[in-house]
C-alpha cells in the first residue's frame, strides 16, 4: 500500500506535469500552516518564466486530490498548501489498525546486505565505541530485516596479529584455566595489561613472545590451540554482553579478521596482475586514486609491511572480496566509529578500481561519533581509565530499578527487575540512536534516564500509560475491536498525520541510517499523542467515537511498541 506522502506525490506530480508539460518534483513537505506543502511550483516557475503565484495556482487547478485532501490553497510566494481531509485519514488509519505491519510495505527490491558491527578485540576490554557500533549495527539488522532484506551479520572481532605473541605467552605464565576463566568474566584489560607490561620490563618474555608470533604465523597446531582459548573464552564475554543488552548477535555472526587469513595470498596476487600494486620502502602498497597526504604526495594503503606481514589493510580487502564475490551482497555496511573513515575510504576505492563492485552496490562506512564524558573529553572513568561497558549498562539498570521503585512502590521484585532492565538499557540505547550518527555526544545519566525529554523511560512510560487505559476498558468488561476509526477533532488529526508518517520515516532512515530521525519521529507522536489525551476523553466518550479512540489508542500505541523495538528498545505494558 502506498504511504499518504506517496499518494499525495502522486497526485501533486500529475498535475505538474500537466503543467509544465514534463516530469516535475512537486518538492513535498511537511508543514507549519497545513498539513503538507508543496514549493515545487517556485522552481518551476523560474523555468517557465511566469509568475510563481500563477503557476501554483495553474497546478492547483489541475490537481485531483478531493478524495484526499479537504483543503487546498496557494500561500506566500507560490507554496500550495495541502490539509488532508479527515475522511481519508479515518481510512488510512483503519488500514494500519487492521495490518499487523501497521501497513509499512516490505521493500520491493529485497538486496543482500551485510552489516559489519560490534567488532570488539580479542583478550581486549570492549570500550564505548564497541557500544556505539552495536547499538547502531544492531537498530540497522531490525530495520533492514523488517523492510524484507536478506541481511547478513558479521562481528568481524580484532582476533588476529603480533599481540598474540604476547597474549599466548602469557597464557601459559597464568595457566590455561585460569586465564581463560578470567577471560570469560571480563577481566580482559587486567590480562592484556599484564602481558603487555611483561613485554615491556623482560627480555625474556619479550622473545619468547616473538617467537610465538611466528608459530602463530606458521600454523603450529599447539600455538593455534592456545590462541583458540584465547578466542573462546573472549567470544564468550562478549556474547554474555550483547545478552545483557539484547542485541541479535549470536555465536554463527562470528567472523573475526583471522577467518581471511588464507585469502591474503591471493589479494595479493589480485592485485598484482591488476597492475595496482607497487612497492614503497620496501611494502606492497596499493595507492587508491583521489588520496594524498598533506604535501599532495599519494597515500598508501599498506597491503604488505617490509617483512612480508599482513595489517588490518590487507584483511579489510580480503573481507571486501569475499563479501561482493562470495557472499553476493549488494550492500556493505560498516559500522565503525569515524577515525576509521578515510581507511575505509581507500579500502572502497581500491575495490572499485579492481572491480569486486560496481555502480549497483553499494560499501558505506556508517561513521559515528564519540561518547565523552561530562568534561567533554573521551569518557573515563574517575581513575582515569577507560570505562568498562558493563559498568555503565549496570549503573543505568540500578538507577532505573531506583526510580521505578520510587514512582511505583507497588511493584514487586521480578516486574521491578524487568522495568529496570528495559528502562536502564533503553535509555543507553535512546540516547545513542537519538543523537546525530557523526556527533559526539555526552553520556549523562540523568539525563538518558528523565521521564521527561527526548529518553527511551518517556517512550516506554507514553506507552505504558496508553495500555493503562486498555486494563481499565478491560476492567470494564469492555474490548478494543480495532474497527473503524473517525477521526474529528484537530488533536485527532493530528496524531493521525504522525501516525501515517511512521511508513515514510521507517522507508527513509533503512537508506540514511539516521536512526535519530526515527527517535525523533517516535518523540513527536508520543507528544501528539498527550495533546489527543488530554482534548478527547476515550473511555468517557460513547459509542462509536469510544470504539475509534480506544482503536487510535492501540495503533499508537503499537506504532510505538514497534519504532522502539526497531531501535532496539523493550517496552513494558506496565511500569
Ligand atoms: N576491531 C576493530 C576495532 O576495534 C573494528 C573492526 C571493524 N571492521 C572492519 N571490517 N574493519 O577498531
Amino acid at each position: 500500500m502506498a504511504t499518504l506522502l506517496e499518494l499525495l506525490t502522486e497526485r501533486l506530480a500529475a498535475a505538474f506535469a500537466t503543467v509544465a508539460g514534463e516530469a516535475v518534483d512537486p518538492v513535498l513537505r511537511e508543514s507549519q500552516h497545513a498539513d503538507f506543502q508543496a514549493d515545487g511550483a517556485l522552481p518551476l516557475a523560474h523555468r517557465l518564466g511566469r509568475p510563481p503565484r500563477e503557476v501554483a495556482a495553474s497546478v492547483v487547478e489541475a490537481l485531483e486530490i478531493d478524495d484526499l485532501c479537504s483543503g487546498v490553497d496557494v500561500s506566500g510566494p507560490g507554496f500550495i498548501n495541502l490539509t488532508v481531509s479527515d475522511s481519508a485519514l479515518d481510512g488510512l488509519l483503519t488500514t494500519m489498525a487492521g495490518d499487523d505491519r501497521l501497513a509499512i510495505p516490505v521493500t520491493e527490491q529485497p538486496v543482500r546486505v551485510i552489516v559489519d558491527y560490534s567488532a570488539p578485540n580479542v583478550a581486549k576490554e570492549m570500550h564505548v565505541g564497541h557500544l556505539r557500533s552495536t547499538y547502531i549495527g544492531d537498530a540497522a539488522v531490525r530495520l533492514l530485516e523488517f523492510m524484507g532484506h536478506d541481511v547478513v551479520r558479521e562481528n568481524h572481532i580484532g582476533d588476529w596479529g603480533r599481540p598474540f605473541g604476547m597474549l599466548i605467552e602469557h597464557l601459559l605464565d597464568v595457566g590455561e584455566s585460569e586465564a581463560a576463566a578470567e577471560i570469560s568474566i571480563g577481566d580482559l584489560d587486567g590480562f592484556y595489561k599484564a602481558a603487555n607490561a611483561k613485554f615491556d620490563e623482560d627480555d625474556s618474555f619479550a622473545e619468547r613472545s616473538r617467537q610465538r608470533v611466528v608459530l602463530l604465523q606458521g600454523g603450529d597446531e599447539q600455538t593455534l590451540v592456545l590462541w583458540r582459548t584465547l578466542i573462546d573464552a573472549s567470544q564468550r564475554y562478549f556474547l554474555s554482553v550483547y545478552d545483557r543488552l539484547n542485541v541479535r548477535l549470536t555465536p554463527d555472526d562470528f567472523a573475526g579478521e583471522s577467518s581471511y587469513n588464507d585469502q591474503l595470498d591471493s589479494v595479493v596476487d589480485e592485485l598484482e596482475a591488476a597492475g595496482l600494486l607497487r612497492e614503497s620502502d620496501g611494502a606492497m602498497c596499493v595507492f587508491p586514486e583521489g588520496f594524498t597526504n598533506r604535501d599532495g604526495d599519494p597515500l598508501p594503503l599498506i597491503v604488505r609491511n617490509r617483512v612480508g606481514g599482513y595489517g588490518y589493510a590487507a584483511t579489510d580487502l580480503a573481507t571486501i572480496r569475499d563479501r561482493f564475490c562470495k557472499l553476493g551482497a549488494d550492500r556493505i555496511l560498516y559500522v565503525v566509529g569515524l577515525p576509521q573513515q578515510q581507511h575505509f575510504e581507500m579500502v572502497f576505492q581500491v575495490a572499485k578500481e579492481i572491480g569486486w563492485y560496481t555502480a549497483d552496490s553499494e560499501a558505506t562506512h556508517v561513521g559515528f561519533g564519540s561518547i565523552l564524558g561530562d568534561d567533554g573529553k573521551m569518557l573515563r572513568s574517575r581513575a582515569g581509565k577507560s570505562v568498562k561497558l558493563i559498568d555503565l549498562i549496570d549503573e543505568a539498570v540500578d538507577r532505573a530499578r531506583r526510580a521505578a521503585t520510587e514512582k511505583n512502590p507497588d511493584l514487586d521484585e521480578a516486574e521491578a527487575g524487568l522495568v529496570a532492565t528495559a528502562v536502564g538499557v533503553g535509555a543507553t540505547k535512546f540516547a545513542d540512536l537519538s543523537t546525530e550518527r557523526t556527533k559526539d555526544y555526552v553520556f549523562d545519566f540523568d539525563r538518558m534516564l528523565a521521564f521527561d525529554g527526548h529518553t527511551a523511560p518517556y517512550l516506554q512510560y507514553a506507552n505504558a500509560r496508553i495500555h493503562s487505559i486498555f486494563r481499565k476498558n478491560e476492567a470494564g468488561g469492555s474490548v478494543v475491536d480495532d474497527g473503524a476509526i473517525v477521526i474529528s477533532e484537530p488533536a485527532e488529526h493530528k496524531l493521525a498525520i504522525r501516525l501515517t508518517e511512521f511508513a515514510t520515516v521507517v522507508d527513509e532512515v533503512s537508506q540514511s541510517l539516521d536512526f535519530h530521525r526515527l527517535a525523533h519521529y517516535l518523540f513527536d507522536l508520543a507528544s501528539a499523542f498527550t495533546t489527543f489525551y488530554e482534548h478527547c476523553p476515550v473511555l468517557k466518550a460513547d459509542g462509536d467515537v469510544r470504539a475509534s479512540r480506544l482503536s487510535i489508542c492501540r495503533v499508537t500505541s503499537r506504532t510505538l511498541s514497534q519504532g522502539l523495538d526497531l531501535l532496539g528498545i523493550d517496552v513494558l505494558e506496565r511500569m
